[in-house]
């Protein structure tokens, strides 16, 4: 037996984005819009996870609307430029690079009877230039890219049909790049669609109906998704299947039995999904909930066996901040109270370096499963003076969330790899500005798109590349 005193030497150190946020190119070659390309800029508001209500009629009204400005219609053209941008990834030297495939590319209306060949041809050319350049593709399946088309026509993921297309989708993709892909990621952060169920499921409150009800069966169908790409690729020895949560856990804001016990029934809800993922049951917590939630799952018998015959093989997480609650806290994630001992960044995430440790820990020990960090990185504004970008408080972010990962991996974690989001600057998720910056490559476009789309290498460029570089070794 031997004691991990670092990462080890075949550790993937890189960085991940997703095709709904860097490649634009929204209606070119054939592709179909997606839900994500009418997401408009939050201006204003930079606080916190800014959704408005979203529903039919807001999808019916902005997808025609042509006199606003939609960024993650535009991202910052990596459909154009990801041959220069994967140059300069190389150049720090990353080992792995995470994407997503946009569904609509592949088919515009979600299930049309034949693949669109462009689309098709290419992630060909992306998948071979990640390899090309000395980078493990790392390739999220869904990551916020549902073809309105399918939503609009069969309801979102709550339908069967929906799921049904998603699978059929989802095969293809694994049958045609099994050879060059080894770690897959089926759904983006399955857990966070609580938070976005229309970004991620396409569903919506309807007056008179439990919301619930459609988004529990709506992750079931993903859950089912997950197993049913997991059985597929069984063909393909090579192949990982992985789940991913975006790490939601809590403090307990004191040491009072209800604030802690508030805590447990938050932690559990987002336990829940990897509970299912690596138990393959759903568990009786669960269970007890939905029968008291008026909560009434379609769950066939086969169903339940294929979920427990393809557990999945690695636990992916993104981490950013950790939360804290207390007896007054629901178990919903938008429910928590200020933790005392951490500062924010400005888009009002709690920086937390231990909780990072903690949230790896708690994986690790619960399910002994490989763990994959999928996304950690920080948000900020940045500057540029005469042609360069000084970033020294996304590199003291970094640094201290690498050391909190190294020391879950002296206590034996099994990490592969570590993605930060998001190498270079791409338009965000949940404000879709692209003021909020995460990368080590600053690319010249504002909020509204203006700018000339010149990539600029940052000062944390030359940090993660000395990172890299020493496996780790060397933070400073
Ligand atoms: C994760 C998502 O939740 O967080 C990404 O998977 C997202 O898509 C990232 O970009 C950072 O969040 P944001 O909202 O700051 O872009």
């Amino acid at each position: 037996m031997k004691n991990r005193h670092g990462f080890p030497e075949n550790f993937l150190w890189g960085g991940a984005v997703a095709a709904n946020q860097c490649e634009g190119a929204w209606n070119e070659d054939g592709k179909g819009m997606v839900l994500a390309e009418i997401d408009h800029n939050t201006q204003g508001d930079t606080k916190g996870l800014a959704f408005p209500v979203r529903d039919a009629s807001y999808l019916a009204y902005y997808k025609n609307n042509t006199e606003m400005y939609f960024p993650k219609r535009h991202g910052v053209d990596f459909y154009h430029t990801y041959k220069e941008d994967l140059a300069l990834l190389k150049e720090m030297g990353f080992k792995c690079f995470r994407t997503s495939i946009n569904w609509a590319r592949i088919f515009p209306n979600g299930d049309d009877a034949q693949p669109n060949a462009k689309g098709v041809e290419f992630y060909d050319n992306l998948i071979a230039e990640i390899r090309a350049n000395g980078m493990e593709p790392v390739i999220t399946i869904s990551h916020y890219e549902l073809p309105v088309d399918l939503v609009e026509r069969v309801g979102g993921w709550h339908n069967k049909a929906f799921n049904d297309a998603f699978i059929r989708y989802a095969k293809f993709v694994v049958e045609r790049w099994h050879a060059q892909v080894k770690y897959w990621v089926v759904i983006n952060q399955i857990n966070l669609s609580e938070i976005m169920p229309f970004e991620a499921l396409g569903i919506w409150q309807e007056e008179g109906h439990n919301l619930w009800q459609d988004y529990y069966q709506a992750i079931h169908h993903q859950l089912v998704a997950c197993a049913e790409v997991k059985k597929f690729a069984k063909q393909y020895p090579d192949c990982m299947i992985g789940t991913m949560n975006a790490d939601m856990g809590a403090y307990a804001k004191t040491s009072d039995p209800d604030d802690v016990v508030a805590t447990l029934k938050h932690n559990r809800m987002n336990y829940f999904y990897t509970d299912v993922a690596f138990r393959g049951a759903y568990p009786g917590y669960m269970l007890r909930y939905f029968e008291e939630n008026d909560i009434h799952l379609e769950i066939s018998e086969e169903e339940e066996c294929l979920l427990a015959e393809n557990t999945l093989d690695f636990c992916g997480i993104s981490y950013y901040f950790s939360l804290c609650k207390d007896k007054t806290c629901t178990i919903r994630q938008e429910s928590t109270v200020e933790n005392p001992y951490l500062k924010a960044s400005a888009w009002g995430w709690a920086i937390d370096p231990k909780g990072f440790y903690n949230c790896i820990s708690q994986y690790y020990d619960r399910y002994e499963v490989p763990i994959f960090i999928l996304e950690n990185g920080f948000g900020a504004h940045d500057t540029v003076e005469n042609g360069e970008i000084h970033d020294p408080y996304r590199v003291d972010y970094l640094k201290q969330h690498i050391e909190q990962m190294r020391e879950a991996v002296k206590d034996g974690a099994e990490v592969l790899g570590y993605c930060m989001w998001s190498p270079f600057d791409i338009v965000s998720a949940s404000s879709s500005q692209m003021s909020k910056r995460y990368g080590f490559i600053y690319v010249d476009y504002d909020d509204l798109g203006q700018g000339t789309g010149e990539r600029i290498r940052k000062d944390s460029f030359y940090w993660y590349q000395k990172v890299i570089e020493s496996n780790g070794e060397n933070l400073d």
